[in-house]
């Protein structure tokens, strides 16, 4: 693997090596010392244009982790045009000799243009760009998912018959794009609810349903509810009359939460806007898999980190013996 730069061509062949390699990292990181020499000498930069905690340490964490040097780099929206700033850092990084770029930026496509113009050698992983993807999400919560469902059984499986309902702020969400993507190549069957305004106009081209009504979709029994956070700052219109009307119609609460099968987990990929798309009661209940999708995040970007530059290390190698022989 090169790039990891969406789910979208992500085969299901990949997708598996990258869960159960996650799964090996995730045994790792139950001994008393986490750190694996790995990718001792190589360095991962961490690109942030756009604000993020979670995902920036959650990368750093799976980067050292693996003994990588990490560079932390964040740049807010610059009055530099995006094209000209990126290619500049681009080359900056190129030049400090950088292995990995984990980016993360406010423009849809950015990590693809950094992964194939030319500036940069190093791997790229989309940490999240705009609103189109935000694959190693998509992937932590497929982790999630199959964990909850099979534990230490996980390995080499899919999300065949999975029932996983997607609700709130489709419109400007990558990680449901990603989501959606990924859990249809594992093979689970996906619902999206959202009111109306926040659904996308190309979504009939996607492999799932959509449905508007929260109880409806709570009724077909989901076996996860992955709520979504409302996107205030990519809203430049109102998409719903009131943050109350919101709630009560799209918001899990404690009478929905209660409505759910006992099998049945709640998903939210942080930040949450607690009260609004998801209140404390199920934030913080034992069905919530919150936190677990933290932990497991670190897993599975050790896993792409360490396919991507791993990887990439052993062809060197090859190369390097077919030339010398
Ligand atoms: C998501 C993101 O940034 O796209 N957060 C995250 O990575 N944990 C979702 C969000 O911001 O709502």
């Amino acid at each position: 693997m090169r790039h990891l730069l969406d789910t979208k061509h992500l085969s299901r062949e990949d997708a598996l090596r990258i869960l159960d390699v996650a799964e090996d990292m995730a045994d790792t990181q139950q001994r008393e010392v986490k750190k694996l020499p790995t990718l001792r000498g190589k360095t991962v930069v961490n690109l942030f244009f756009e604000d993020s905690t979670r995902t920036r340490i959650s990368f750093e964490a799976a980067a050292k982790r693996l003994s990588a040097d990490v560079i932390n780099f964040s740049a807010k929206g610059s009055s530099v045009s995006k094209g000209e700033s990126l290619q500049d850092t681009a080359q900056t990084l190129q030049a400090m000799g950088a292995d990995a770029v984990v980016i993360r930026h406010g423009a849809s496509g950015a990590p693809r243009t950094l992964a194939t113009s030319g500036w940069i050698t190093a791997g790229v992983v989309n940490a999240g760009d705009g609103t189109h993807e935000h694959p190693t999400q998509a992937l932590l919560d497929a982790f999630t998912i199959r964990k909850r469902r099979h534990g230490a059984d996980s390995r080499g499986r899919d999300l065949a018959g999975v029932k996983v309902t997607i609700v709130g702020d489709i419109l400007h969400s990558r990680v449901a794009r990603s989501n959606v993507w990924l859990l249809a190549t594992l093979g689970a069957d996906v619902t999206l609810v959202a009111p109306p305004t926040l659904v996308p106009q190309d979504v009939s081209a996607w492999p799932a349903r959509v449905v508007y009504d929260l109880d409806e979709a709570i009724a077909g029994g989901p076996d996860a509810l992955m709520m979504l956070r409302i996107q205030l700052e990519r809203m430049n219109a109102a998409y719903f009359p009131t943050e109350r009307e919101y709630s009560r119609r799209w918001g899990l609460d404690a009478r929905r939460l209660r409505a759910l099968g006992a099998d049945s987990i709640v998903m939210h990929p942080g930040p949450m806007n607690r009260g609004l798309e998801i209140s404390a009661e199920a934030a913080d209940s034992p069905r919530s898999t919150v936190l677990e999708q933290v932990a497991n995040g670190v897993s599975v970007r050790m896993a792409a980190l360490y396919l991507l530059l791993a990887g990439a290390e052993h062809s060197e190698d090859t190369r390097e013996k077919e030339t010398t022989r």
